[in-house]
This record gives C-alpha cells, sequence and structure tokens, in this order.
C-alpha cells in the first residue's frame, strides 16, 4: 500500500482538520508529519466543535490508529490538555495513539525564545503563534534537541537542564521582555511528560512501513500550508517545517515512492494569518465580508485571518510542489450571496505580466490580474451531489480545475462534518 496525503495548499487553516475527519473512515491510520501546536484543526459534528493542535484529526473515529510522526514537535502540555478534552467526550485513546520516539519536544524554554525573538523583531515579526515551533525545529536542526524517547533513559533530567541552560544563556541577548513563569511552566511540563509516557512510543519509520506492508491504508495530515513551507513558502513569513508532500517523508519514515495520492485542500478563497505577502488580500469591506461570512478568525491563537480572492498562479505553484492528485475545495457556502466572484489569474509586477511567484515577493509588491465569474447567489445548504449544485457553483469550480489541470474530488458547504460533496476522481465535468 502507498500513503495519501492530505494538505494545505494556501496559508493554512484550508478546512484540512473537518476533511481528515470525513475521510478517515477509509484509512486505518491517520499520521502527522510536521508542524506542532502551531496547528489548530477544527473538526464539527454532533452539534459539538472540537479543535485539534497535535493529535490527528482522525482520533474521533473509531477503532484508527492515529500516529505523531518523529517531523512533528510535541508540547506535552498542550497533549495532555487536548488529551483531557478526549476524555471528557468519552473518546478512548490508549491503544491507538502512537508517538514517534524521535519527534522532539518543545520546552517551556523554546516558548520563552519565540515570544523575545518576535518581540526583537518589532515590526518585522513574523506574526508566530508563541508555541516554541521556531527554536523547537533550530535546536533539532542544530542537534542539540530533546526527543521523546529521551524521556525514557536516565540521565534525562541532566539533558533537559542543560539545553533549558543554553536557552536561559541564550535569552541573554534579547530584551527583558515580560514576566513568563518558568518555574510553574517547567512543573506543569515535567507532569505532562508523565502522560506523555503513559502512550505508545513508537519507532515510527518501522511502524508505518510495516502496517503499508500488512496492506493497511494510511493517510498523513498535513499542518499550515504550502506558502508557509520554511523552504517555498514566502520567506521569511513561514513556519519552520516542510509542510508540502516532501516533509511526509522525513516526517513519518517512508520513501517517495511510497506515496500514493495527495489531496490538496483550498478554500473557495484566501485567507492568511501573521504577517507577510498575501497578493490577492482585500484590505476593503470585502475583506470585511469574507472574515464575517466565514468566521475567520484564528484556531490556535484567536487573532482574525486577512481575507482576500483565491489566488491561481499561487495555487498551481503548490500543486507542483506537492505533486497534487485531487484538489478539495472548502468554505464555498461563505461565498453564496456574491454576485460576482473574482479569481487572481495573473500577476503584473516588473512592468510586465507573469504566472510565477518572483523569488522576493516580500519586496516587490505584486499585482494580481482577476477573472470574474457570475456568482451563485442562493444556498448550498444541505447539498451533497453535484447535480444538485447551482451551474454557477460548478462553472467555478470548473474554472478552478481547469487552470490547475487537476480534478476537483471533494466540495465542502458547511463546517460540519456532512456537509460536504464527493466526486470520483474520473469525473468528467473536472
Ligand atoms: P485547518 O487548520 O486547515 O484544519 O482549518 P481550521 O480548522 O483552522 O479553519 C477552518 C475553519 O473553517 C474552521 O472553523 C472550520 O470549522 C471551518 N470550515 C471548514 N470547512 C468549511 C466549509 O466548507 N464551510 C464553512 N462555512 N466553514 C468551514
Ligand atoms: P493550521 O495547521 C495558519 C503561521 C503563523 C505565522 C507563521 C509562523 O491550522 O493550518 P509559527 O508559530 O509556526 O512560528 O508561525 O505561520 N501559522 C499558521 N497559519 N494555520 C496554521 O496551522 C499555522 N501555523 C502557523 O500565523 O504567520
Ligand atoms: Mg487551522
Amino acid at each position: 500500500m502507498k500513503v495519501d496525503v492530505l494538505l494545505g495548499l494556501q496559508w493554512g487553516d484550508e478546512g484540512k482538520g473537518k476533511i481528515v475527519d470525513y475521510l478517515a473512515p477509509r484509512y486505518d491510520i491517520v499520521a502527522r508529519f510536521q508542524g506542532g501546536p502551531n496547528a489548530g484543526h477544527t473538526l464539527k459534528f454532533g452539534g459539538k466543535k472540537y479543535v485539534l493542535h497535535t493529535i490527528p484529526s482522525g482520533i474521533f473515529r473509531e477503532n484508527l490508529i492515529n500516529v505523531i510522526g518523529n517531523g512533528v514537535v510535541i508540547d506535552p502540555i498542550t497533549v495532555e490538555k487536548e488529551l483531557h478534552l478526549l476524555k471528557e467526550t468519552g473518546v478512548s485513546f490508549l491503544k491507538r495513539l502512537f508517538v514517534a520516539k524521535k519527534a522532539h519536544l518543545i520546552l517551556p524554554t523554546h516558548r520563552l525564545l519565540d515570544a523575545a525573538s518576535e518581540a526583537m523583531k518589532g515590526k518585522e515579526k513574523i506574526g508566530s503563534t508563541l508555541k516554541g515551533i521556531g527554536p523547537t525545529y533550530m535546536d533539532k536542526t542544530g542537534r542539540n534537541g530533546l526527543r521523546v524517547g529521551d524521556i525514557l533513559l536516565p540521565n534525562f533530567l541532566d539533558k533537559y537542564n542543560r539545553l533549558k541552560n543554553k536557552h536561559l544563556e541564550l535569552l541573554k541577548i534579547y530584551p527583558a521582555l515580560y514576566d513568563f513563569p518558568l518555574e510553574a511552566e517547567e512543573a506543569k511540563w515535567f507532569s505532562s511528560l508523565e502522560t506523555l509516557k503513559s502512550l505508545q512510543l513508537i519507532d515510527c519509520e518501522y511502524y508505518i512501513n510495516e502496517a503499508l506492508r500488512e496492506g493497511k491504508r494510511v493517510l498523513a495530515e498535513g499542518a499550515q500550508g504550502s506558502m508557509l513551507d520554511v523552504d517555498f513558502g514566502t520567506y521569511p513569513f513561514v513556519t519552520s517545517s516542510n509542510t508540502i508532500t516532501a516533509g511526509v517523508c522525513s516526517g513519518l519514515g517512508v520513501a517517495p515512492t511510497a506515496v500514493g495520492e495527495v489531496i490538496g485542500i483550498t478554500k473557495a478563497y484566501c485567507t492568511r494569518v501573521g504577517s507577510g505577502p498575501f497578493p490577492t488580500e482585500l484590505n476593503d469591506s470585502m475583506g470585511e465580508f469574507l472574515r464575517k461570512e466565514g468566521a475567520e478568525f484564528g484556531s490556535t491563537t484567536g487573532r482574525a485571518r486577512r481575507c482576500g480572492w483565491i489566488d491561481l498562479p499561487q495555487l498551481k505553484y503548490a500543486i507542483m510542489l506537492n505533486g497534487v492528485t485531487q484538489i478539495g475545495v472548502t468554505k464555498m457556502d461563505v461565498l453564496n450571496s456574491l454576485s460576482g466572484i473574482r479569481l487572481a489569474t495573473h500577476y503584473k509586477y516588473q512592468g510586465d505580466t507573469h504566472t510565477n511567484i518572483p523569488y522576493d515577493i516580500t519586496e516587490i509588491p505584486v499585482e494580481p490580474v482577476y477573472e470574474t465569474v457570475k456568482g451563485w447567489e442562493q444556498s448550498l445548504e444541505g447539498i451533497t451531489h453535484l447535480e444538485d449544485l447551482p451551474k454557477q457553483a460548478v462553472a467555478f469550480l470548473d474554472k478552478i480545475a481547469a487552470y490547475l489541470g487537476v480534478p476537483i474530488t471533494i466540495v465542502s458547504t458547511g463546517p460540519e462534518r456532512e456537509k460536504l460533496i464527493t466526486l470520483p476522481k474520473h469525473f468528467e465535468i473536472f
């Protein structure tokens, strides 16, 4: 068997959690391969809303195994909080939540360093979620990090203290910021490690490859989005991991030849939270409309998300990087009342028209060129079959699929689990 991949094609928050939760019963294992508690994946069913940060979005499906892969960075405090919520909901997880021993740990001082680094940047700040993601990946690649498997070692405390003291030394280069209750946070951290120990700690690479050999179906769940990829995103306004398909190989320990379908998720428009370039951003009443209608406020930090039109050159870039084989379009319902919908098809910069994203997009003002299509001006509520979609909605989806050259197989029309249309990959219209 091969690993199927589901990931975000924009700047995150595309609705990945909802779609993973929907597709999960088709799989035996759902595995997160990168990122950490900077992610906020929202699931809605049974009249309730759940937000997951580190735990994969397959956890609510009975009998399904959920794996937190080695490419993920883990804050045991967040994991404990999420597990507490699951317990309250009556979800059993002890036998089916697996954590890679090679995943790196986020220390309380990583969060402190994140905050200090952002404060020092002032106006140039990344807009980090302040969960300690950047500093933890820096320690990983700098070969100083602590890994989940280390918590079982007799000299763990020594290792912890060595790293913490290094962080405290580093912090001296930053101006003292604010009171961070380090001792209290450390106490919580150590206590939550006991919860982490009670989960099944695995050699993720052997586990996943063995599962594939046994014919198990695996879905890799991405966090963030392709434009936040540390190599190909709008650097430096990115996160610190490879959010693209390539990250699945290093984040779970599978070979590139083991990757099967790649499902890319995009909103019917576009959002970004945090700083950095966003060519189709709308700083007007239409942007405000999308934010309000789409309830565009961060699932992790509650910050207002920046909103704009769908950006086809940007999506084409993400499709190329990820080898996307199927597209899921979410939040179609947010556009219900619009008489016209815009799609960026080109960019103007340096006196010419382009469809590529310039290397220095953070410096060069990029002006999008739009095409406008008719809106459907009716509710999509309750539509679960393509035949029932208004023809203008089909035309809008058709334009996206034709531009990108990849079939649309999922159309989401509301936050709830069942508000969705699925289409066979070979379906003619797309
Ligand atoms: P993720 O990080 O990609 O999992 O996405 P988030 O959960 O951060 O943000 C997506 C938001 O849109 C959540 O509040 C979802 O409940 C909501 N959502 C997902 N799909 C749809 C949809 O088709 N329509 C509407 N209106 N909301 C959706
Ligand atoms: P999900 O998985 C949207 C953004 C932050 C910031 C930048 C760096 O829910 O789609 P970091 O905390 O990683 O150092 O922040 O990346 N960011 C996200 N934006 N959705 C996310 O995750 C994000 N995770 C990080 O806002 O601009
Ligand atoms: Mg999110």
